[in-house]
């Protein structure tokens, strides 16, 4: 399994993000290796491609896995290699340049490793709220009523400008309430809250089968979510909880 602790803790002192760029991933995995650095690889998802349809359809999994995610781990693991020489001959303004792309494409590949299993096939044991008992619970004493939780991330979704991400978020401390956030392009949730489930609103995630209709894909986002991996990160028993 992934580890995001350290990368998370880089992003979190970066600066906001720059462009991204697609680079050749040849040879980075080896290169890592032997500056002792581990390579960060693409997370196989935890059902098929056309396990989400007719909510996300079969073609967007496939791409937005298999490219645009595979593309933020290739251009993160070149962009780390380039940093680790970067370092070594001490060039501190191309450590500088590098750390937006860091964050960028490290951001991206968090963002979506977390994406894909806080999802679930509809009408799968996962996705029944049955199986968020006290994460309902909380969301129906923060929000009134999940239906009212529901409309208010919704809104944020749809408020957000250009790409961007929403959470459901578990707060950092002693209160450990919970909060909807936006994340602006691939910036991941830092600062300790506990990312409890996410959705990608980035134009690759829904316009090949939606377009436009970027609210009925917010719509139809809510049959597949997978409340089991939810219901897990809230109450801190995720094995991704300790590696987040
Ligand atoms: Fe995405």
């Amino acid at each position: 399994m992934v580890n995001f602790g350290n990368l998370l803790q880089y992003l979190a002192l970066q600066s906001p993000h720059s462009g991204d760029t697609t680079t050749d991933s040849n040879n980075t995995t080896l290169n890592l290796a032997k500056m002792g650095l581990t390579a960060y690889t693409l997370p196989a998802l935890p059902y098929s491609y056309d396990a989400l349809e007719p909510h996300i359809s079969a073609q967007i999994m496939e791409l937005h896995h298999s490219k645009h995610h595979q593309a933020y781990v290739t251009n993160l693991n070149k962009a780390l290699e380039s940093h680790v020489a970067a370092v070594a001959s001490d060039d501190v303004a191309g450590q500088i340049a590098l750390q937006q792309v860091i964050k960028f494409n490290g951001g991206g590949h968090i963002n979506h490793s977390l994406f894909w299993k806080n999802l679930a096939p509809a009408g799968s044991n996962e996705a029944n709220l049955d199986r968020a008992s006290s994460l309902v619970a909380e969301i129906e004493k923060t929000w009134g009523s999940l239906d009212a939780f529901k409309k208010a991330f919704s809104t944020a979704l749809l408020g957000l400008q250009g790409s961007g991400w929403g959470w459901l978020v578990k707060e950092a401390g002693n209160g450990a309430g919970l909060r909807i956030v936006t994340t602006k392009d691939q910036d991941p949730v830092v600062g300790g809250d506990v990312p409890i489930f996410g959705v990608d609103m980035w134009e690759h995630a829904y316009y090949l089968q939606y377009l436009n209709g970027k609210a009925a894909y917010v719509k139809n986002i809510w049959n597949v979510i997978n409340w089991q991996t939810a219901q897990e990160r809230f109450s801190g028993k995720s094995d991704e909880k300790t590696e987040l």
